[in-house]
């Protein structure tokens, strides 16, 4: 259906009695890159989990389909191999495992057909595009790593994996100087190579220099109240979200 990817339709969803999303419409086209902006509590984390099925919230209404399959009734794990992606904000640490032993399980428990020459040459390849340091396949996952390595290690994760969408969720916070050039990069090389579908949350429009952004969507209270071309990153980024609280939403955390 005209290069839908993924189509939501009065989308509402809560975390137990605290509804959060309400009536949300999303969509996107397959090989699109888009931002979703919003205040502090707007809902923005919460629509990147309820979309990768995190048990944590509730669909109480309305569709996700994705890549033409309703998958509000799937596993967190079946959307995965399904193709969808979600970044971790805060990478897991397993002492005693090193990072190319997990980025193996990785990738067999997606089912990618890939024999280990395959795999080594990738990860060889990967980690050079990103500038990492391949002594740290072998270090222990996530153990010690500063903020820029942890991302190299989730940017290396998409860029094995090639999900058809991934949702990076890059708060403010924890994103310096060093990983915010990593995610750039990795968003850049998901891009070119993987001719990737992206959907980058974030308050920080340095993030977004290098990408060219299709479509921006604005969530206020749980509530997509506006869309439009890149330049309305711009115009949020001088004016921020006042404009928006005329529509009578309260702006939690202001
Ligand atoms: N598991 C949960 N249980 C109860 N309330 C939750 C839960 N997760 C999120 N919320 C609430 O839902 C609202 C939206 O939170 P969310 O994290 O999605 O906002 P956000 O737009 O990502 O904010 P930020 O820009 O600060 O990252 C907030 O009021 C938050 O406290
Ligand atoms: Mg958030």
């Amino acid at each position: 259906m005209d290069n839908m990817l993924l189509i939501c339709r009065g989308l509402c969803a809560s975390a137990g009695e605290k509804a959060i999303l309400h009536d949300v419409d999303f969509e996107m086209r397959s090989g699109e890159a888009h931002v979703l902006m919003g205040p502090n509590g707007a809902g923005k984390s919460t629509f990147g989990h309820v979309i990768m099925g995190d048990p944590a919230f509730q669909v109480t209404g309305g569709s996700i389909v994705f890549d033409g399959i309703d998958i509000v009734g799937l596993s967190t794990d079946k959307r995965s191999k399904a193709g969808l992606f979600l970044s971790f904000q805060a990478p897991v640490e397993i002492p005693g495992v090193p990072l190319r032993s997990f980025l193996r399980a990785m990738v067999d428990a997606h089912g990618l057909k890939m024999k280990n020459k395959e795999f080594k040459g990738r990860i060889k390849e990967l980690s050079a595009e990103l500038d990492m340091n391949p002594a740290y396949l072998d270090r222990e996952l996530g153990v010690g790593f500063s903020g820029g390595e942890k991302k190299k290690v989730e940017m290396l994760q998409l860029l094995l994996l090639r999900p058809k969408l991934a949702i990076l969720d890059e708060t403010d916070s924890g994103l310096d100087v060093d990983a915010l050039s990593v995610v750039s990069r990795g968003m850049e090389l998901y891009r070119q190579e993987c001719g990737g579908t992206l959907l980058v949350i974030t308050h920080n429009t340095r993030i977004l220099e290098r990408l060219t952004v299709d479509r921006a969507h604005v969530m206020v209270a749980g509530h997509i109240v506006d869309e439009g071309p890149a330049s309305l990153i711009d115009e949020i980024d001088a004016q921020g979200f006042e404009r928006y609280e005329t529509a009578g939403l309260a702006i939690e955390g202001k």
